[in-house]
């Protein structure tokens, strides 16, 4: 199985990614790192440890950034609800968070697991980008960095240029995409093609009563705020970045080179530069959507995990 952390900031498509990575035997989940992003960052942590939980994961959750590496971050309910799950009230935890950072955490297993160790990145990408600041050989540790975020050739969603998780810490991805890491963005250009609505969660309910109808429930806020941009179901952002991890195959890329805005009107924006002087990328441009949306779905209807 595939090696992977994923760095979190739940959120309840970042809920579906966690519960998604747990029912799939090709990922192996080596833990969880938290930052902030839909909710301050203590809340991140009690919703990531909440769901490991409730995924019957035994494994670590460190806790990582509470605000980006230069702008102010100010937190919003609109899309995820002030809890993170919506209206579902979050319960507490019985396990606490590492004493070590993500930061730390994210360099620890990187070299614990020299070469194999891939970073699925869901929220803001500021723990990466402290990472590779720590130590020198985390880019070189780590085997793949794949990050949810950013718009190549399409409007971004929380301003007309940027999508949530690069407006949130633009100056983090710049250095993430400085540092040489081999990097996949999975951005708004895939993760619009892939949207689930109400049917497709009261199906997931049937199909999965504990944590297809916890993501039923959790979705009802989400899907509203969908309704209200008029779109006919939500984004299956964060999901679609766990399935580029271990299904590459289903993902059309291209190697480009990106430039992040990380000021003014167009701040989070990422722009493809012919003439750039970071390193390429590879970015997710399309791919067999329909497939990455039935896979996401069957995963549930498949029933726990308990391999
Ligand atoms: C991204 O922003 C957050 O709201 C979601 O969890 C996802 O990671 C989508 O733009
Ligand atoms: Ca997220």
């Amino acid at each position: 199985p595939m090696k992977m952390i994923i760095d979190t900031d739940p959120g309840v498509d970042d809920a579906m990614a966690i519960l998604y990575a747990a029912r799939t035997p090709e990922i192996d989940l080596l833990g969880l790192t938290t930052v902030f992003g839909n909710v301050p960052i203590h809340i991140a942590t009690r919703n990531a440890l909440r769901l490991a939980e409730m995924a019957g994961l035994d494994i670590p959750v460190a806790e990582g950034a509470a605000a980006p590496l230069v702008r102010d971050f100010v937190p919003s309910s609109r899309v995820h609800g002030a809890e993170g799950f919506g209206a579902v009230p979050a319960l507490n935890p019985q396990r606490e968070a590492l004493r070590e950072t993500a930061a730390d955490f994210l360099c620890r297993m990187a070299r614990d697991h020299r070469g194999e160790m891939t970073i699925c990145a869901i929220g803001p990408i500021t723990n990466v980008a402290e990472a590779i600041r720590r130590d020198p050989d985390f880019v070189r540790n780590v085997r793949k960095i794949v990050f949810m975020g950013g718009a190549a050739h399409v409007p971004g969603n929380i301003t007309p240029h940027a999508e949530a998780n690069i407006y949130h810490d633009p100056h983090a991805l710049t250095e993430v995409l400085a540092s040489g890491a081999s990097v996949t963005m999975v951005g708004l250009d895939v993760t619009m093609q892939v949207l689930c609505n109400a049917e497709d969660f009261a199906a997931l309910a049937v199909a999965d009563p504990e944590h297809g109808g916890f993501l039923r429930d959790a979705s009802v806020h989400y899907l509203d705020f969908y309704r209200e941009i008029g779109q006919p179901g939500c984004g299956l952002h964060d999901p679609a970045a766990v399935i580029a991890c271990h299904r590459p195959d289903l993902f059309e890329t291209r190697p480009i080179q990106i430039h992040v805005v990380e000021n003014g009107v167009e701040a989070g924006r990422t722009r493809p530069e012919a003439m750039g002087t970071v390193p390429a990328i590879e970015v997710c441009l399309g791919g067999q959507m329909d497939e990455v949306k039935a896979l996401f779905l069957a995963a549930f209807a498949a029933g726990p995990d308990v391999g």
